[in-house]
C-alpha cells in the first residue's frame, strides 16, 4: 500500500478545509442573540380605596395593572403576572377579593359580589393571613377594599408602595401626608 497517496492534497481538499475553517470561525465569533427586553414597569397607581366593582377592571386586560384584595387591603400584583395574568394559574384572583380563595386554597373561590368572609374557618383565615404576611412585603399596597364608596379614605397624592410592616391605618391617619410632601 502506498501511504503517500493518503497525504495528497488536492484543490477539493483545500476548498473543503476553507469551508470547515470558515464555519468554525463563524461559530467562534457569532454574536449572541439579543436578550428580550425586560417587561416594562408600570407606573405605580395613586393610592385609593375601591369597591368590588371598581376593583374588577384591574384584571390585567381591561386595565394593565393586576390588583386583588386580601383581608380588606388591595395589592398591586402586576409584577406577579406570571401567576395572575390572563389564563395563568391564579388568573381568577385578578380584579377580585382573593381572601377566600387563598384561605381555602381554591383559586375558584372568588365572587363578583362583596364577600364578608363569613364561613372561613380559623385555619383558613390563618392561611389567608400567612399569604398577606408575604404579599405586603412583595407587592404594592394600593388601598382598602370597601363595601361602599362612602367608606373611602383620602390618601392625598400618595403612590402605591410596598408597605412592609407599616399598617394601612397609620397611613390613612397620616392623611397620605408623606406622599403629598414628596410630590411638592
Ligand atoms: C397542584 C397544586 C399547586 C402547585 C403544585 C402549586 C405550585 C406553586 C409554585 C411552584 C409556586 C411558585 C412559588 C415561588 O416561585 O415562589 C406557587 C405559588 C403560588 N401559589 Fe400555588 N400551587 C398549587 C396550588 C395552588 C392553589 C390551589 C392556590 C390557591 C389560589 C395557589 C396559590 C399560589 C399563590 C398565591 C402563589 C404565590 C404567587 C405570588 O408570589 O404572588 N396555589 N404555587
Amino acid at each position: 500500500m502506498d501511504l503517500s497517496s493518503w497525504f495528497e492534497f488536492t484543490v477539493y481538499d483545500a476548498v473543503f478545509l476553507v469551508v470547515v475553517l470558515g464555519f468554525f470561525f463563524y461559530w467562534l465569533t457569532r454574536s449572541e442573540q439579543p436578550l428580550p427586553s425586560p417587561p416594562k414597569e408600570l407606573a405605580p397607581l395613586t393610592m385609593t380605596d375601591m369597591t368590588v366593582e371598581e376593583l374588577r377592571k384591574y384584571d390585567g386586560v381591561k386595565n394593565e395593572h393586576i390588583l386583588f384584595g386580601l383581608n380588606g387591603t388591595i395589592y398591586d400584583v402586576t409584577r406577579g403576572k406570571g401567576f395572575y395574568g390572563p389564563g395563568k394559574a391564579y388568573g381568577t384572583l385578578a380584579g377580585h377579593d382573593a381572601t377566600r380563595a387563598l384561605g381555602t386554597m381554591d383559586q375558584n373561590a372568588v365572587s363578583a359580589e362583596w364577600d364578608d368572609h363569613a364561613g372561613l374557618t380559623a385555619d383558613e383565615q390563618e392561611t389567608a393571613n400567612e399569604w398577606e404576611t408575604q404579599f405586603k412585603f412583595k407587592y404594592l399596597t394600593v388601598g382598602r377594599l370597601v363595601k361602599n364608596s362612602s367608606e373611602k379614605a383620602d390618601y392625598g397624592n400618595r403612590k402605591a408602595f410596598v408597605r412592609g410592616a407599616e399598617s394601612l391605618d397609620s397611613i390613612i391617619n397620616d392623611g397620605g401626608e408623606e406622599g403629598s410632601k414628596k410630590d411638592n
